[in-house]
């Protein structure tokens, strides 16, 4: 059990590095929850900070998930413990950071470090819906959504019930998260990246 709370505080110290946040006041010396959409996340740091920033903050956030869910391997206990119930705590860090007021992303890429931890063509799987998703509609929140619920949907085709349980808690989340977003794709005027259906249409 001590194994098991250390786990959990680990995986949500890991997921609270709010990586966006700091790159951006330490090495950039801008605020980026005031720049752009305000999210501290990968996205929002490539709209802001551009490619070299976004890139470290997307290879760092999605580490945050895998490192955490990985713990249960590490310690040889991953037959009794789900590495799933653990990375969670991660992705619940990342949008609840305690080096952010409790504030914090969205939940994609960490979420998605998670899966990599646990089961890695999963990953693959979510990763090719997210650039389809992105490809035909230029929107990155779109591509977030579809991609987190459809790794739900597979969880429950594949009977998978610890996966589909996280998998439907993380969506919920990242489907909270996106709530300004969702509310700019009605009005027309969510953001995009400039390449993609969406973009041209
Ligand atoms: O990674 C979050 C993404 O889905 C949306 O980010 O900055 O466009 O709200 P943003």
């Amino acid at each position: 059990i001590f194994k098991i709370i250390g786990m959990i505080i680990i995986a949500y110290l890991l997921g609270s590095i709010p990586t966006g946040l700091w790159i951006g006041k330490y090495i950039y010396h801008k605020d980026i929850r005031k720049l752009g959409s305000g999210n501290i996340g990968t996205t929002n740091t490539f709209r802001t900070l551009g490619f070299k920033a976004g890139v470290v903050v997307l290879i760092i956030d999605v580490l945050k998930g895998t490192l955490a869910a990985s713990q249960p391997y590490f310690l040889g206990v991953s037959g009794t413990v789900n590495p799933l119930l653990i990375g969670l705590f991660a992705s619940l860090g990342h949008t609840a950071s305690i080096f952010d007021n409790f504030q914090g992303g969205k939940a994609v890429a960490t979420s998605a470090g998670i899966l990599l931890a646990y089961n890695p063509l999963l990953f693959l799987i979510a990763c090719l819906i997210f650039i389809a998703v992105l490809c035909l509609t230029s929107m990155v929140s779109m591509a977030s959504m579809i991609g987190i619920s459809a790794i739900f949907v597979i969880a429950l085709f594949i009977h998978d019930w610890i996966l589909s349980i996280v998998a439907g808690i993380l969506t919920a989340i990242v489907v909270y998260r996106h709530v300004s977003n969702i509310q700019r794709i009605l009005s027309g005027k969510e953001s995009m990246v400039s390449f993609g259906l969406g973009y041209y249409l």
